[in-house]
């Protein structure tokens, strides 16, 4: 059985699908900070499977303790967390409590059960503000800008030192650069509160008429038309990356691989390509930068090519059409709650 922090979540929902549809037994703990208990149906839905479902926190340690001595975890995935980087700005110690202390909490009670195969959930704010694009493993962790890109470098760092007191742990850091999209059934997505950090729901909820237009910060960058540039992977790629990346874990060790799609995307090539595909217009207003915006960045992708065989398979049209059916998901369940 694998263990799912965050499961109910955008991201760990997908991954929780993939796993399901390959076969795995999953126990999901999450405390719904971020996320609806409703996801589990949806979950079960897509997947035709049932999952365990702990109603909880990653820093419970007796919680955990039960969960360990109450099912065969093989391995574990840690997606909780808090992960909006302006709010980690305000509120820095939430995301050291959460982010950093949960992951101790998490790892002492794999420690004490004697499981040591984990994949934790980082990203590429690891790299820092000074790092050239296109981000590759072998550089080492920057300077972040914000409490939420250290406090994911600091769990990176003690993972790397518990492994260095105990060489049976296997840890796959997996640095995930901007999933975006949704599940192409329509059931699971990304659920942002209030307006959107992120471009994606952002842009679809201006489409659908929650929002009155998008603000795009910063048109002057050192970009071809002056707006910032991401790495867009779709989500389900992103999870399928989850289920590859699992089998480095019989190896020990510490594992490091970016999942992105190796190309950068701008923000306003982004809102033209949901117009193209989706055929909804979506005003747009220019606003001055972001205080800790990076210009642009993108992941060097080879390395899971290579060792994972991994490659995000959907395209960008996937992304904004499979966002656009979710987006319209959302509106129905909200009209009908
Ligand atoms: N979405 C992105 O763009 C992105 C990029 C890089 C890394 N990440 C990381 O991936 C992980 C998942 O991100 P996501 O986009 O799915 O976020 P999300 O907020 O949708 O999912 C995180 C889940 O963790 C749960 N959670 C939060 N605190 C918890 C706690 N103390 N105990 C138990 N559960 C808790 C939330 O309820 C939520 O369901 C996070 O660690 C995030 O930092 C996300």
């Amino acid at each position: 059985m694998i263990l799912l922090t965050g499961g109910t979540g955008y991201i760990g929902s997908h991954i929780a699908v993939e796993l399901l549809q390959a076969g795995n037994e999953v126990a999901i703990l999450d405390d719904l900070s971020n996320s609806d208990k409703s996801v589990i149906e949806r979950i079960q839905h897509i997947a035709q499977r049932n999952v365990i479902f702990y109603h909880g926190d990653v820093r419970d340690s007796s919680l955990l303790a039960s969960i360990f001595q109450d099912h065969h975890i093989e391995s574990v995935i840690h997606c909780a967390g808090l992960k909006a980087v302006g709010h980690s700005v305000k509120d820095p110690l939430a995301y050291y409590d959460v982010n950093v202390y949960g992951s101790i909490c998490l790892c002492s009670a794999m420690q004490k059960a004697g499981v040591k195969r984990l994949l934790f959930s980082s990203s590429a704010t690891v790299y820092g503000i000074e790092a050239e694009p296109p981000y590759v493993e072998t550089m080492a962790r920057g300077v972040s800008s914000s409490p939420y890109g250290t406090s994911k470098g600091m769990v990176e760092k003690l993972l790397e030192d518990l492994f260095a007191s105990d060489p049976q742990w296997s840890v796959g850091i997996l640095r995930y650069f901007n999933p975006i999209g949704a599940h192409p059934s329509g059931y699971i997505g990304e659920l942002p509160q209030g307006t959107p950090n992120n471009l994606m729901p952002y842009i679809s909820q201006v489409a659908a008429g929650v929002l009155p237009e998008l603000l795009i910060y910063g048109d002057d960058y050192a970009t071809d038309d002056g707006t910032c540039v991401r790495d867009y992977l779709h989500v389900v790629d992103l999870a399928i990356g989850h289920r590859v990346a699992l089998t480095v874990l019989e190896e020990p060790g510490v594992h490091r691989y970016n999942l992105g799609t190796g190309s950068g995307i701008s923000v306003k090539q982004m809102v033209d390509a949901f117009v193209a595909s989706i055929g909804v217009e979506v005003p747009y207003r220019y606003a001055p930068r972001r205080e800790g915006d990076l210009a642009a960045f993108w992941a060097s992708a080879s390395k899971a090519e290579r060792d994972l065989g991994w490659q995000p398979g959907k395209t960008l049209e996937d992304m904004m059409v499979d966002t656009w059916r979710w987006q319209q998901f959302s509106n129905k369940a909200q009209q009908s709650s």
